[in-house]
């Protein structure tokens, strides 16, 4: 008999974190994620690699997320999985077990497209915005302004031409000796820096951003400051750290002004990994207070890749009856 709750098991896959979730009528009741240490060595993600892990990984997440949720898997009303974009090895581990467990348990699957899913991190828990809202949405794969005016509407209204934010953030440790991913290093030895230094703001048009003028630019200054100085670096680590931080932040806040101006909403999120950085989250907030606006971030577990952003997706669809065929496929590229 079909319980009166609808009860989704979502698996994120898509890049080096194997995560499950449970949700049960849009409320999360677990969500266990687990990371792939062995990327370090190597300075980034290795897509054989990630593919490995999670297959390793895949079935005890799993276990964990409904055991810890209380949930039998003979109660789940659907099975979500993330079907796009990410890397392609990687994505096909998560959507193969969703597929096997749909067709053992004769329940529906749910494809959802990871972007998607970050923007919805913010309907996870309260406070939640009220639509239609704006995210800036900050991962290592993607930087993008989206207006959203319903969970399953929406446009993205400027988006990077080159690098992602994190990818700025992660190179540009990488170019100060820093291991990866470098983001939330940049962000512990800004926490102990001042932005003396002043690296250029892009200039593109639009609410598109750009970021690999930044990388070259700091490249650039920290050679010819090496020259001068082989201890360059690390004498002034965290205030380099705190500039190239301020830049960052700066570039993504500028762009949301815009948009807000432009498009007249004033409810503003923030999304991805890069929205767990300190100095994001307080100059969002502070220009939130003086711009009048209301802001929104999602709790630090929702913020980088996890299954229950996938999950609360999943709600919003399976109340669509958006569902997926056994024969769907992920891709690495995807459009939404
Ligand atoms: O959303 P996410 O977990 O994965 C993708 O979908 O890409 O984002 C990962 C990115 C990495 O570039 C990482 O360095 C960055 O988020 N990141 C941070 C911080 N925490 C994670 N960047 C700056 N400061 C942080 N505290
Ligand atoms: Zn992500």
């Amino acid at each position: 008999m079909k319980s009166l709750s609808i009860r989704i098991l979502a698996i994120e896959s898509s890049c080096d974190e194997t995560s499950a979730a449970v949700c049960v009528d849009g409320i999360i009741s677990s969500n266990i994620i687990a990371n792939q240490a062995i990327h370090e060595k190597y300075g980034g993600v290795v897509p054989e690699l990630a593919s490995r892990a999670h297959m390793q990984n895949i079935l005890p997440v799993i276990q964990e997320a409904l055991s810890s949720a209380n949930c039998q898997i003979s109660t789940l009303d659907a099975i979500a999985f993330t079907k796009a974009p990410g890397l392609i090895g990687a994505l096909l581990v998560g959507t193969c077990f969703a597929k096997s467990l749909s067709l053992a348990l004769n329940k529906p699957l749910i494809g959802v497209h990871h972007m998607q899913a970050h923007v919805l991190a913010n309907m996870i828990a309260n406070p939640r915005p009220s639509f239609p809202f704006l995210c800036l949405t900050v991962s290592g794969g993607h930087t993008q302004i989206v207006l959203c005016e319903s969970p399953t509407k929406m446009k993205v209204i400027g988006e990077t031409l080159d690098d992602a934010a994190g990818e700025a953030f992660d190179k540009s440790a990488k170019l100060l000796g820093l291991p990866y991913p470098g983001g939330p290093l940049i962000d512990k030895y800004a926490a102990v820096g001042n932005p003396v230094f002043d690296f250029a703001e892009p200039q593109v048009p639009g609410l598109n951003f750009s970021f690999s003028g930044l990388k070259t630019s700091i490249l650039y200054f920290l050679q010819k400051q090496q020259k001068e100085d082989p201890g360059f670096i690390q004498k002034n680590l965290p205030d380099l750290c705190a500039s190239i931080q301020q830049r960052i932040v700066s570039i993504l806040m500028n762009k949301l002004k815009k948009a807000v101006k432009e498009t007249g909403v004033k409810e503003t999120c923030l999304a991805g990994g890069v929205s767990a950085n300190s100095g994001l989250r307080k100059t969002f907030t502070e220009l939130g207070q003086k711009q009048q606006w209301n802001t929104y971030i999602p709790a630090f577990e929702y913020c980088t890749d996890n299954a229950a952003m996938i999950a609360i997706t999943a709600y919003y669809k399976y109340q669509n009856n958006e569902f997926e065929s056994l024969d769907t496929s992920p891709t690495a590229r995807a459009e939404w």
